[in-house]
């Protein structure tokens, strides 16, 4: 129910301790003024430092202003605590050049090489409507309601300049970002963030996750990370009819105690070597195998919802998990992990259903600060 802090180094919500629930936002801008871009940003962070805060998103209220007066916040949060609410801003490649090169607001110099779309990827079945977008935001919070209300009066302050060109909501956070945190379990019934970067690894956090001076961009991005979102379907009917065993050898980790598979603990350390019966006890096509540092040379802060979206009109969920992973470059993040994971047998029972990628500035200083500011 605590507010977490709106400024500081980092925008909040990356190695904030994952909250429960989420509704991201991907936006389009409509217009072709710059300042009406940098106004709409202004504004967005006037009312971002109020929400998560626990206040009204602006000045005046829900209720405070005359009969005749329009509301300056839509009302539903207005009982509610912060809820622990952070709001992450990113920008996409678009904003800095369409797809048809379109410099709209002077930015393409601006825009750091790994901001660029990411490449496909084998199996993937990306729906154009719900990928990509000029700008995001991430609204995370331990109430539904509280990151609804965000985000809905952040669209009401961008009336003109931006349009929703897709949003998500998320239930169930899929990973723990602080070891302070018990692991969740995510739609196929087993834990998931064990092993992900926590905010207490803080070198590591360093090394991966925040760009830093002499990165590409540093001049506007250091203090800031990059944002891969991927909605990934879960074909879980079929998956319901695997064995417990197959599920194990799929994941690599025990369903119960998340413990590698050969090992007792979930924390015990991943042994790639040990082997039963002659065989591998972790599978080299297992998600774990391919995932882990070891083999895929990288890491990523994975911070992903659960999600279900009705059903598929086929009889089946539609439901899967939304994936959200924060780096210091796409390149050597999201996508190399990805890469390696092309003989996951996970991969028979998952597909990708929308991209996007977006580079999150630093986090906001001072009171006139506000989110972008060294871009513009
Ligand atoms: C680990 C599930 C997609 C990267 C794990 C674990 C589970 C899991 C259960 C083991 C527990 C843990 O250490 O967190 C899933 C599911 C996915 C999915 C259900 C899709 C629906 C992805 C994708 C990536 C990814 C797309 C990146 C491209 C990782 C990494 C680890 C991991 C880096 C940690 C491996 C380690 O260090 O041992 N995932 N995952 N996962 N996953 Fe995924």
């Amino acid at each position: 129910t605590g507010a977490v802090p709106f400024t500081g180094a980092h925008q909040a919500g990356i190695v904030t301790p994952a909250q429960d629930r989420l509704h991201f936002v991907a936006f389009d801008v409509v217009t072709d003024d710059r300042a009406e871009l940098v106004e709409m940003l202004q504004a967005w962070t006037a009312a971002a430092r109020r929400m998560t805060a626990g206040q009204d998103a602006g000045e005046v209220g829900a209720v405070g202003g005359g009969p005749y007066d329009v509301p300056d916040d839509t009302g539903e949060a207005m009982d509610l605590p912060a809820a622990g609410l952070t709001l992450t801003v990113g920008f996409g490649p678009t904003l800095f050049a369409t797809a048809d090169g379109v410099d709209r607001f002077g930015l393409a110099d601006r825009r750091p090489g790994p901001l660029t779309e990411l490449p496909a990827f084998p199996g993937d079945a990306l729906d154009p409507a719900i990928s990509g977008g000029d700008l995001c935001v991430q609204a995370c919070a331990n109430d539904p309601q509280v990151a609804v209300h965000a985000v809905r009066n952040l669209i009401r302050l961008g009336a003109g300049v931006v349009s929703v060109r897709w949003s998500q909501l998320g239930f169930g956070r899929t990973s723990s970002t602080s070891s302070a945190q018990a692991t969740p379990r995510n739609l196929f019934g087993f834990k998931d963030g064990t092993d992900n970067l926590k905010a207490e690894n803080t070198s590591a956090i360093e090394k991966f996750v925040w760009v830093t001076d002499g990165d590409p961009g540093a001049d506007w991005l250091a203090g800031g990370s990059y944002l891969v979102t991927r909605r990934i379907r879960m074909r879980i009917e079929p998956w319901d009819t695997s064995t417990l065993a197959e599920q194990e050898q799929t994941i690599g980790r025990t369903k119960k105690a998340g413990a590698p598979l050969g090992q007792r603990g979930e924390f015990d350390p991943v042994d790639f070597t040990a082997q039963v019966d002659g065989e591998f006890a972790i599978p080299q096509t297992s998600h774990v195998f391919l995932a882990h540092p070891t083999n895929s040379g990288t890491a990523i802060l994975r911070r992903g919802y659960s999600f279900v979206d009705g059903s598929d009109g086929l009889g089946r969920l539609d439901a899967g998990l939304f994936f959200i992973a924060y780096q210091r470059n796409p390149e050597t993040g999201f996508t190399q992990v990805q890469r390696n994971l092309r003989t996951d047998a996970m991969n028979e029972y998952v597909q990708h259903t929308s991209s996007a990628v977006f580079a999150c500035p630093p986090g906001v200083t001072g009171d006139d600060d506000w989110w972008g500011r060294a871009l513009f």
